[in-house]
């Protein structure tokens, strides 16, 4: 029985792989996509899930698209890491037939949720401001769904946009305090994704005779060797495909539960996720954090879906 999920993303070359996987594995439904500003505006990332949509042949699943601002920062997007317009490779221009559905992502988010009450997984792969929109919209929004996973936050490693705030928390910092403290999220952040990279010699290997192929790899390789350097890593970081794998292999990732907050005080905590390890706080735990990984599994399942996926389209 497959988990039926709706991936709330700023496509994004990690997204696009984390979609890739999701429509991909038979664990998983998708039964809808919604959009986010985020590694570009809500317009690009928009065009892109509908691009990929057609570039994937699923054409089918509907799509939202949501929030064009962050609730209470300035926009920030990050087309230096994932290119021009928000993503790279050679993906077709959007048809009418992945044109959005009428009406916000939020309330489809909330409408979806109700329509598989209790069997919905929401998975967030970019900033929070639809999620926080659509808990906004319905207050019992976590009782709904079967689970949230979040692609977000640093916990006990440095941040990627700031010292302590990872991008998608930066990005929307008040949508993330809003969602940590009321959704009950399970939180896959850098402290696990940092290393959710794929065997060099691997993404070497990948035919590259198609668009297909060859947008895999540019995809798999959207760090520049300066941004690579700048983290100290080996080879890209595919952030969302991790958070995506833990949905479909449920023992992928070991969390562990906090009462956590995210700051949306000051330029030094915005979008910083807090974990009192120490019950200092009088808080209950409200959600949990990945803090290790299966990485071999990880590889395993990525690589071996991407191999068929290659294998069948990517000629
Ligand atoms: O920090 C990584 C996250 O920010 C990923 O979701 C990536 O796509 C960007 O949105
Ligand atoms: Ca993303």
């Amino acid at each position: 029985m497959s988990r039926p999920i709706l991936i709330d993303t700023d496509p994004g070359c990690d997204d696009a792989l984390a979609l890739l996987l999701a429509l991909e594995r038979d664990e998983l439904d998708v039964v809808g996509i919604s959009t986010v500003h985020g590694n570009a505006p809500v317009t690009d990332t928009t065009r892109n899930a509908r691009s990929l949509l057609e570039f994937f042949d699923r054409t089918e699943i509907s799509l939202s698209k949501g929030a064009t601002l962050p609730l209470t920062v300035e926009l920030e997007t990050a087309e230096h890491i994932h290119g021009e317009g928000g993503i790279r490779g050679e993906l077709p221009e959007p048809t009418s037939e992945t044109a959005p559905i009428e009406g916000h992502a939020a309330q489809f988010i909330v409408e979806t949720a109700r329509e598989y009450e209790g069997e919905l997984t929401l998975a967030a792969i970019g900033p929070l401001t639809n999620v926080a929109l659509a808990l906004a919209i319905e207050p019992d929004l976590p009782d709904l769904l079967d689970e949230l996973v979040i692609m977000g936050g640093a916990a006990f490693t440095p941040g990627n946009v700031t010292p302590l705030a990872e991008a998608n928390f930066h990005s929307d910092p008040e949508a993330a305090a809003r969602v940590v403290r009321d959704a009950e999220p399970t939180i896959v952040g850098l402290d696990v994704t940092n290393a959710a990279n794929l065997p060099a010699d691997w993404i070497d290997s990948l035919p590259q005779e198609s668009p297909l192929g060859r947008s895999i790899v540019e995809w798999l390789t959207y760090y520049s060797g300066d941004q690579l350097e700048q983290y100290d890593f080996e080879t890209t970081a595919i952030h969302d495909a991790l958070a995506i794998a833990g949905i479909v292999d449920e023992g992928l990732l070991e969390t562990e539960s906090y009462h956590m907050t995210v700051g949306t005080d000051s330029d030094i905590d915005q979008g910083a996720l807090v974990c009192d390890v120490n019950d200092v706080t009088d808080g209950e735990p409200n959600g949990s954090v990945a803090l290790e990984a299966d990485f071999e599994r990880y590889r395993e399942l990525f690589t071996e879906t991407v191999d068929r996926v290659v294998a069948e389209r990517g000629n």
